[in-house]
C-alpha cells in the first residue's frame, strides 16, 4: 500500500533520509517509487516503476542533494503502475510538488474543471496529479493558504505531503480518513504514513487526526484544524523497537512472525490478566449493566481478521450467551444492516488502518453502537475511532500474510467472551478458571507444535507441486480451515478452497478425485465421529487426506496420508492451535515454489483504499 515520508532539516540529506524511510515501509507492498526534492530555488523530481533500488539507480547522481523533500511509494489504484503515474506529481510549470495515499473521489470533476477553465494539461492518469495543479492555481506564495483552498475542494480519504519551490524551508500535510504521523527530530522534522518509517531518526511523533493540516519547519511542527485554528498535540512517545521489525536470524519475516507466537500470545493473555486469574480490562470502560443491555454483537472485519472474528463468534455465543453476527466490512458498510445502541460493534484490524473497517466501524457508531476494536498498532485510526481497544500486543507485523495477529486475535475474542461471560454469570467460576488454566498454558503447546516443523516442512515437499488444495472441518475447525485456505493461497498462488465438511457432499465433493490433496481438521471431540465419516467419503474418492487433530485421536490414521497432531487441549482453544501447522505448511510450499513469501504478489500489507 502507498508509503509517504518527508524530511525538512538542516544537512543535505534529505535523499537519504527519505530514501531510508521508505525503504523502512516496504513491506507494506508497492508497485513504484519516488522522490522530490527542492534544489536551488526548483524542485526535482525522480521517479520509477518497481521496487526502490531502481529509484536508487537513477538518482545516484551527487546533485541531488537538499534539505527538504517528500518520497512515495506507490501501489496503483488510480492508472497503472508505471513512471508517470508514479508520485510525486507536480503542477504545470513545476513548483509545487505532492505525495498521497488515498483517493480522491472527485477528481474526474475536479479534473474537467482544471482543464477547462485553466488549460491544465495533464501527465498522468492519476487522481494526485489533480490536487497538485489545485494547489497550484491558488498558490500566492503561501503554501499553508493554498493547501487549504484546494483541500476545501477535494472529496475522499486521503493523506498529502506538499512542497513548494519558492518555500523550501516549509512542508505541508493533511489527513482526511488515511494514516499521518508527525516526527520531531532536532534541528529536523519529517511526516510519514506510518511509524516505523520515521524510527532510525525519532522516536517522539505527534500522531495527526482527521481534516488536520500540519505545517513543518526544521525548528517547528504546527497543527491546525480544518477552521485553521492551532491544536495542541501531545508527544507520543514511540516505544517498541526497530529492531523488532527486522527478521531475527529467519529467512523471511512470516517465519519469524510464526515463532514470535507464543511470546506474543502470552503477551497479549497476561497484560489482561491479574495475579488471581481475573480478567481486567482496564482502559475499557465495559459495566455489567453495559453488557447485560448488549442484545447483539456484530464482529466486523477482512480477510484473516474476519476469520478470527468467526472464532469470536463461537466463543461469545457459547460463553456469553448474546446472539453475535460475523461480516466482512466491505459488505456490511453498504448492508444498511441492524445496528442500534444495544448493539456491541468488535472491529478486529491488525493495521488499524483497514479502509473498509474503518467505514464499517464508522456506520455503526453512526447508528449508536458501541464501538470495541481489537487491533495491534497502537494509535491506528481504528483504536482512535473507537470507543475501547483492546490490544492484540502481536508487535510488528511486517510480512503480508498475517500469523501472530491472527493468533492473538483469537486470544482477545477469547478474554472477551470469557469477560462477557463471567460478568453475566453465564459461566460458572470453576469452568472460567478452568479455561483461563487452558489459555496460560496455550504458549507452551505451540511451542509443541512448533518443534514439529521438519515433520511439515516434509508434508509440504511432498505436495508442493499440487496446483489444488482443500481444507474441510466442523465447528471451529471450518473457521481455521478457511484461515489455513487463504495463507496458501496469498503465498504459494495454489487455488485453495475451505468448506465446512458437512457440506462437502450438497457439491462441492464433485472435485475430489484420485490425488486430490486435502486437509481435514479434526480436533474438536465431539464432532471426531462425524468429520471421521467425512474423512472416509473422501478418501474412497482417492484423495490425500492431511489430518490434524488431537493427539489422544489416534483413529484418524487409518484414514489418513499423514496425521499433524495437537497437544490435548479443550476444544474451545484448539485454533489457537491448529492454525499453526497451515501457516507452516503455506510457508514451505510458497518457499518449495519460489514464491515472494512476505511481499505476495498483488497484496499489501495495510489496505488503506476501498
Ligand atoms: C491475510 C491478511 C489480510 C488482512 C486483511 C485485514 O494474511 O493479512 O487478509 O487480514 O487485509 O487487515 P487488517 O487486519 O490490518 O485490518
Amino acid at each position: 500500500m502507498c508509503g509517504i515520508v518527508g524530511y525538512i532539516g538542516t544537512e543535505n540529506n534529505a535523499k537519504e533520509v527519505i530514501i531510508e524511510g521508505l525503504k523502512r515501509l516496504e513491506y507494506r507492498g508497492y508497485d513504484s517509487a519516488g522522490i522530490a526534492l527542492c534544489i536551488n530555488g526548483k524542485i526535482e523530481t525522480r521517479k520509477h516503476v518497481g521496487e526502490i533500488s531502481n529509484l536508487e539507480k537513477i538518482i545516484g547522481d551527487v546533485y541531488f542533494e537538499s534539505t527538504t523533500g517528500i518520497g512515495h511509494t506507490r501501489w496503483a489504484t488510480h492508472g497503472a503502475p508505471s513512471d508517470l503515474n508514479a508520485h510525486p506529481h507536480s503542477n504545470s510549470d513545476n513548483t509545487i510538488t505532492v505525495v498521497h495515499n488515498g483517493i480522491i473521489e472527485n477528481y474526474v470533476e475536479l479534473r474537467e474543471w482544471l482543464r477547462e477553465d485553466y488549460g491544465v494539461k495533464f501527465k498522468s492518469d492519476t487522481d494526485t496529479e489533480v490536487i497538485a495543479h489545485l494547489i497550484g492555481i491558488y498558490y500566492d506564495g503561501d503554501l499553508y493558504q493554498a493547501v487549504c483552498r484546494a483541500v476545501e475542494q477535494m472529496r475522499g480519504a486521503y493523506a498529502i505531503g506538499v512542497i513548494a519551490a519558492a518555500e523550501p524551508d516549509k512542508m505541508v500535510a493533511v489527513r482526511k480518513d488515511a494514516p499521518l504521523v508527525a516526527g520531531i527530530g532536532e534541528g529536523c522534522n519529517f511526516i510519514a504514513s506510518d511509524i516505523p518509517a520515521l524510527l532510525k531518526y525519532v522516536r517522539r511523533i505527534f500522531l495527526i487526526e482527521n481534516n488536520e493540516t500540519v505545517v513543518l519547519t526544521k525548528d517547528d511542527i504546527k497543527i491546525y484544524d480544518e477552521h485553521q485554528k492551532l491544536v495542541r498535540r501531545d508527544v507520543f512517545h514511540v516505544t517498541w523497537d526497530a529492531d523488532a521489525a527486522e527478521k531475527g536470524g529467519y529467512d523471511h519475516f512470516m517465519m519469524k512472525e510464526i515463532h514470535e507466537q507464543p511470546k506474543g500470545l502470552d503477551e497479549t493473555l497476561t497484560r489482561r490478566l491479574d495475579e488471581d486469574g481475573d480478567i481486567n480490562l482496564d482502559g475499557i470502560s465495559m459495566t455489567k449493566e453495559d453488557i447485560e443491555g448488549f442484545n447483539k454483537v456484530y464482529i466486523v472485519a477482512c480477510g484473516t481478521a474476519y476469520h478470527a472474528g468467526l472464532v469470536g463468534k463461537a466463543a461469545i455465543e457459547k460463553l456469553a450467551k448474546i446472539p453475535v453476527e460475523v461480516d466482512i466490512a466491505s459488505e456490511f458498510r453498504y448492508r444498511d444492516p441492524f445496528v442500534d445502541d444495544k448493539t456491541l460493534f468488535i472491529a478486529i484490524s491488525q493495521s488499524g488502518e483497514t479502509l473498509d473497517t474503518l467505514a464499517a466501524l464508522r456506520e455503526a457508531k453512526k447508528k449508536g453502537a458501541r464501538i470495541l476494536s481489537v487491533v495491534n498498532v497502537v494509535g491506528s485510526s481504528v483504536a482512535r475511532e473507537s470507543d475501547d481497544v483492546f490490544y492484540t500486543w502481536a508487535g510488528p507485523e511486517i510480512a503480508v500474510a498475517s500469523t501472530k495477529a491472527y493468533t492473538t486475535q483469537l486470544m482477545c475474542m477469547y478474554l472477551i467472551a470469557l469477560y462477557m461471560g463471567r460478568t453475566k454469570g453465564v459461566i460458572d467460576k470453576e469452568y472460567y478458571s478452568r479455561f483461563i488454566e487452558e489459555l496460560r498454558g496455550i504458549p507452551d503447546k505451540l511451542q509443541t507444535v512448533l518443534n514439529r516443523e521438519a515433520d511439515i516442512e516434509q508434508i509440504a515437499r511432498k505436495y508442493c507441486r499440487k496446483e489444488q488444495v482443500f481444507f474441510i472441518g466442523r465447528g471451529v475447525d471450518s473457521a481455521v480451515s478457511y484461515e489455513g485456505s487463504l495463507k496458501l493461497k496469498e503465498i504459494s498462488y495454489i487455488n485453495s478452497f475451505a468448506i465446512a465438511a458437512g457440506e462437502l457432499k450438497h457439491g462441492t465433493i464433485a472435485l475430489i478425485e484420485e490425488g486430490t490433496l486435502v486437509f481435514a481438521l479434526a480436533t474438536q471431540d465431539f464432532l471426531f465421529e462425524k468429520m471421521l465419516s467425512n474423512i472416509k467419503e473422501i478418501q474412497a474418492r482417492g484423495a490425500n487426506i492431511v489430518g490434524i487433530a488431537k493427539e489422544g485421536n489416534r483413529e484418524i490414521e487409518q484414514e489418513s496420508s499423514e496425521v499433524i497432531y495437537l497437544p490435548e487441549c479443550m476444544d474451545e482453544v484448539t485454533p489457537l492451535l491448529a492454525v499453526v501447522p497451515l501457516q507452516i505448511f503455506a510457508y514451505y510450499v510458497a518457499k518449495f515454489r519460489a514464491c515472494n513469501i512476505d511481499k505476495p504478489k498483488n497484496l499489501a500489507k495495510s489496505v488503506t483504499v476501498e
